[in-house]
């Protein structure tokens, strides 16, 4: 591609792409016709107000939620009103650390972390046992493997749920607020884990927060969804310089101005 410039994303190949997806619940538009591609090797960071949509944006690249129109494709290959079973080998690609980690609990921390291995590779015991080990020891959990996610603290657990996401060496993690519920210090340890899987595992990431802090640290490209579309998409730099007023609120966190009124109202 001659017209492009060095280290512009167009440069990359899409691994994700949305075609003008058009995603209602009864008379409640949330998706209208969102069109965008997730680059390959990219770690994108998708911001925007609670209720918005971003949970409903990253169901639809697991085929957990269909659009109502438009197309989702994961590389070439066009992956809405897949069936199930035709879903699987991509769903296998692509580890989700979901919004509330739910980790089975009554099962130890190491049967939850060899579920997706047992159930979706023929990799033998002693090597389940080995990754599951070596994906404990990543998230700073090495020696858990017996431990039942009830003795765990919120952090820990959200460790373990990564460590799950990534056990089947995807190309595509996505997170859905890997960091809240919290503290600064616990959530940085999350940041960091999700810099350091983007460093050793190569993969691309999907990483949905209202945490300004997380975004900053983590977004190689970040993009704003609001009112069913993207009203900004760019670096850091560009979202700070944005000339759109309620992407100037957003990242600098401010209250809106009639919320405000109706607050001293109250
Ligand atoms: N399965 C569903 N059935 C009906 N409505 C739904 C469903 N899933 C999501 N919604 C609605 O779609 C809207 C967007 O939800 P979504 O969970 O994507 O928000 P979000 O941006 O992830 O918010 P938060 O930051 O609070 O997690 C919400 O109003 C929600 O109630
Ligand atoms: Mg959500």
């Amino acid at each position: 591609m001659v017209d492009t410039l060095p280290g512009t994303s167009s440069a990359l190949p899409a691994l994700i792409r949305f075609e003008n997806i058009y995603k209602s619940f009864g008379s409640q538009v949330v998706l209208n016709g969102v069109s965008i591609a997730f680059t390959e090797g990219q770690t994108t960071v998708v911001l925007g107000p609670s209720g918005t949509g971003k949970s409903v944006l990253l169901k639809h690249i697991v085929g957990l939620l269909q659009p109502d129109a438009g197309q989702v494709y994961y590389r070439d290959e066009r992956i809405d009103h897949l069936s199930d079973r035709d879903m699987s080998p991509i769903r296998k690609k692509i580890g989700f650390l979901f919004q509330l980690s739910a980790l089975f609990d009554s099962m130890t921390v190491g049967d939850n972390v060899a579920f997706p291995l047992r159930t979706h590779s023929r990799l033998s015991k002693a090597d389940i046992d080995d990754r599951v080990a070596e994906r404990l020891a990543m998230v700073g959990m090495e020696n858990s493997e017996r431990k039942m996610p009830g003795e765990l603290s919120g952090g820990q657990r959200k460790r373990v749920a990564l460590a799950r996401a990534i056990a089947l060496n995807p190309e595509l993690v996505l997170y859905d607020e890997p960091t809240t519920g919290l503290d600064p210090i616990r959530s940085d340890v999350i940041n960091e884990l999700i810099l350091k899987l983007h460093e050793e595992l190569k993969v691309s990431a999907i990483v949905v927060t209202h945490d300004l802090a997380s975004a900053f640290k983590v977004g190689e490209r970040m993009v704003i969804l609001m009112g069913g579309g993207i009203i900004a998409d760019g670096s850091a730099d560009d979202l700070r310089s944005h000339r759109d007023p309620r992407v100037q609120q957003f990242i600098t966190g401010r209250a809106d101005e009639a919320d405000l009124r109706a607050l001293h109202r109250i």
